[in-house]
């Protein structure tokens, strides 16, 4: 059958595993797609720079807006960052030639889902972010696909892998926040902001990503309560300890309704005294766990790598293999017309309830 063709914008820790990804699984990936996965051009900013991938069969491509617009281009992989900026014209110039695009930038996601969804729907074209939310963990699929039947009303879980990298190592090895930092940076764990890993945005990006695909709630990133672990001190870590508690960075929503019955969506991403006892207590590392409870599946345990080449890029390739097989389906569930605009819930009014 004829390839699936791709262009590639971004060759940092998720671009230059992609390409390795699918030099190393070629066979079973093409088994499992129907079709060759075809990488035809990439683009970085630095064309010079070694990145440990063999680029040479592919077009450079200098200025990767551009890449919408090649007729040797079945489908755009954005693996680049930034909500807006270079990474979202190429979004929205992808979907507007009607080609399929895969991303893993939970930041354009949660700020511009809604209306990439609008139009992808409107051209008939593919838009997927599995890598967006959890890393490798098939969160996106699980929750849209593996627990469609069910009614979610709460959902919670670590959600970025740098902060409970951070937080777990303090916890077992009484490192430094700043050191644990720069190794998170440097096994490429953290975003080119860090930032965004340390005050909770990055998890906030990606639970409301989460609430939309679980409640069919519009993706609503403004009304995410939200505070990071730049506060969080070893002496915080110890007393946790000593009360039986270990610290974890969780984003959690809840859905209800108001006393007029209309929905309401509580969306907060905080650190929270896990106890020791509990599932999400023993998750360390760069690793995810997220909980969902669905009313006739029960409570879902999803758990997995959640930053790094690896694991993200396998994200990547299984959302390039739906599109190859035609499995694309629409990006949040339901259509983007039938997302409800919730309004946000008053803080804490049921965060008692999700542990
Ligand atoms: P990196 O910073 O490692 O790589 C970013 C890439 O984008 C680099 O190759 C860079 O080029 C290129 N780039 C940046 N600006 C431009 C531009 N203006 N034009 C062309 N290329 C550009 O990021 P990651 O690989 O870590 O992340 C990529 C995306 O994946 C982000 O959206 C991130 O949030 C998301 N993500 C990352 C995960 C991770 O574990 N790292 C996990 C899940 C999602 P150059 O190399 O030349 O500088
Ligand atoms: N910086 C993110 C994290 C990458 O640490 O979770 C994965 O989305």
């Amino acid at each position: 059958s004829a390839p699936l063709r791709i262009a590639l914008a971004g060759l940092g820790t998720v671009g230059a595993g992609v390409i390795r990804l699918l030099d190393a699984n070629a066979d079973l990936v093409t088994a499992r797609a129907g079709r060759p996965l075809e990488v035809v051009a990439v683009s970085a900013r630095d064309r010079n720079r070694d990145r440990g991938v063999d680029l040479s069969g592919f077009a450079w491509e200098g200025d990767m807006t551009q890449m919408a617009s090649r007729g040797d281009v079945d489908v755009v992989v954005e693996l680049v960052g930034g909500a807006d900026g270079p990474a979202l014209t190429l979004a929205r110039d992808t979907i507007a030639a009607g080609k399929g695009l895969v991303t893993a930038n939970k930041a354009m996601i949660a700020h511009h889902g809604l209306a990439l969804a609008e139009s992808a729907e409107a051209q008939g074209t593919a838009l997927k972010f599995e890598a967006a939310v959890a890393g490798g963990i098939p969160i996106v699929k699980g929750l849209r696909e593996g627990a469609a039947a069910n009614s979610i009303e709460h959902i919670y879980g670590i959600l970025n892998g740098t902060a409970n990298y951070i937080l777990s190592t303090m916890e077992s090895s009484g490192a430094d926040f700043a050191t644990t930092l720069k190794d998170a940076q440097e096994l490429g764990y953290a975003e080119a902001d860090p930032t965004f890993d340390i005050e909770g945005i990055d998890a906030a990006h990606k639970l409301a990503i989460l609430a939309a695909i679980s409640f069919g709630a519009r993706v609503d990133f403004e009304a995410v309560a939200c505070e990071g672990i730049s506060r969080v001190r070893a002496a915080d870590i110890a007393q946790a300890d000593a009360l039986g508690y270990v610290i974890r960075l969780i984003g959690m929503a809840d859905i209800s309704t108001d006393s007029s019955g209309a929905p309401v969506l509580l969306q907060q991403v905080k650190p929270c005294l896990v106890p020791k006892g509990h599932p999400l207590a023993h998750v360390t590392g760069p690793t995810n766990a997220v909980v969902a409870e669905g009313n006739y599946s029960g409570r879902l345990l999803f758990q997995g790598a959640g930053a790094g080449e690896g694991p993200t890029a396998s994200a990547v390739v299984a959302d390039l293999i739906d599109i190859a097989r035609g499995e694309a389906g629409a990006p949040f569930s339901v259509p983007a017309a039938a997302l409800q605009a919730m309004a946000p819930a008053e803080s804490g009014a049921r965060i008692g309830q999700t542990y």
